[in-house]
């Protein structure tokens, strides 16, 4: 990787050079789309698909229970962001408690795959063929997700990822794609990210400054090449995670996937009981776990300050916000360390059931 950007920085121009086409066109062979619009970062991958759809003034039904980036591509695109509550199963929005929450002002649909596990795309594409909505995927956290054999991002109107540095494949640094079948707004996307050019110095429309630096592109395009032995990785200690807390009733382990569905593990995260002074205990012996997400989106500040959410609004949700522990999950975590993280995790359920 860091031969590859200090190749790109002595060769090639330091934005919009050649490695960010290649990468752009790995990207969307990997994917199965037929362009791949390289940007900024994750954010900036849904903000400028959302403008790209214009969904301005109307309103985008997506997940409480997500990274708040979600919901702030939405405002940033001059959309409403209203939500609608997950399922207890998968943490993905529940395809059945969304037609209680459309209106006549709804203008797509942004699922979100969240840690990695393929919401359910054959509804929810069935709801917005049948409603007209436009759909964006969020697949921040599921590069390389399969669905009845189709990757994730590949679905919806346009996919979204984001290459942060905590993702299954990062370009060392911030940095997104868009993905999609559209030529249109696969040129208008490259548009927005680069000022709004149409040449040099014309511009058609108000862009942004969100293009992917060149180097940051050519150590994506080596990442890339690793992602899938790395989701394997991540599949294999998840199975092992999962094989190891199988007897504790008060841990619930995260779904494995099965013929539909090949999750990628962003995360493991557990459902379990008191969570809070769970990590502590693990913190205490070493072993640093997160918490995704301690507060939902319609309960941040901000959200609650514009839009006037108050608790109670989306009890899966917030549930899920007290009780779901992320377990360290990296392709590079031995075996050895799964157990012992498991070890220590079934002891402290021992220990205080004595
Ligand atoms: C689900 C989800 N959506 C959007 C984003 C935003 O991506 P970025 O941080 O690259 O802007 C992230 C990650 O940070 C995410 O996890």
């Amino acid at each position: 990787m860091v031969e590859a950007v200090s190749n790109a920085l002595r060769n090639e121009r330091l934005v919009l050079g050649e490695s960010v086409f290649k990468f752009e066109e790995a990207f969307a062979r990997y994917i199965g789309t037929k362009h791949a619009v390289s940007v900024s970062s994750g954010t900036a991958a849904l903000s400028l698909a959302l403008i790209a759809l214009d969904v301005r003034d109307g309103e985008v039904l997506t997940s409480p229970f997500s990274f708040i980036a979600t919901a702030n591509a939405v405002v940033q695109a001059g959309g409403f962001p209203k939500f609608s509550d997950v399922s207890e199963k998968d943490y993905n929005m529940d395809p059945k408690k969304i037609k209680g929450n459309l209106t006549k002002r709804t203008k797509a649909l942004l699922p979100v795959h969240l840690f990695g596990y393929p919401a359910d795309m054959d509804k929810l594409m069935a709801i917005s063929e049948s409603q007209g909505l436009k759909v964006v995927e969020d697949a921040a956290q599921a590069h390389g997700a399969v669905y009845r054999g189709r990757k994730t991002g590949s679905f919806g109107d346009v996919g979204c990822f984001s290459f942060y540095s905590t993702k299954n494949m990062t370009v060392g640094g911030d940095g997104g794609m868009v993905t999609t079948d559209d030529e249109d707004i696969a040129r208008l996307v490259s548009k927005l990210r680069d000022c709004g050019r149409t040449s040099r110095y014309v511009h058609d429309v108000v862009g942004f400054t969100a293009r992917l630096n060149t180097a940051n592109a050519a150590f994506g395009l080596v990442q890339l090449r690793h992602l899938d032995e790395w989701n394997e990785r991540r599949r294999a200690i998840a199975a092992l995670y999962s094989k190891l807390l199988e007897g504790e009733p008060q841990v619930i382990s995260p779904l494995q996937g099965d013929k539909k569905v090949l999750p990628v593990f962003h995360l493991y995260a557990i459902r379990c009981q008191r969570r809070d002074e769970l990590a502590e205990y693990l913190s205490s012996k070493g072993i640093e776990c997160g918490i995704h997400y301690p507060v939902p989106i319609h309960l941040q500040p901000v959200y609650r300050e514009m839009y006037g959410y108050a608790p109670g609004a989306y009890p899966i949700s917030e549930s899920l916000s007290s009780s779901l522990l992320s377990l360290p999950m990296f392709p590079a975590l031995s075996d050895d360390e799964v157990k012992r993280v498991s070890e220590h995790l079934l002891d402290f359920y021992r220990r205080s059931s004595r």
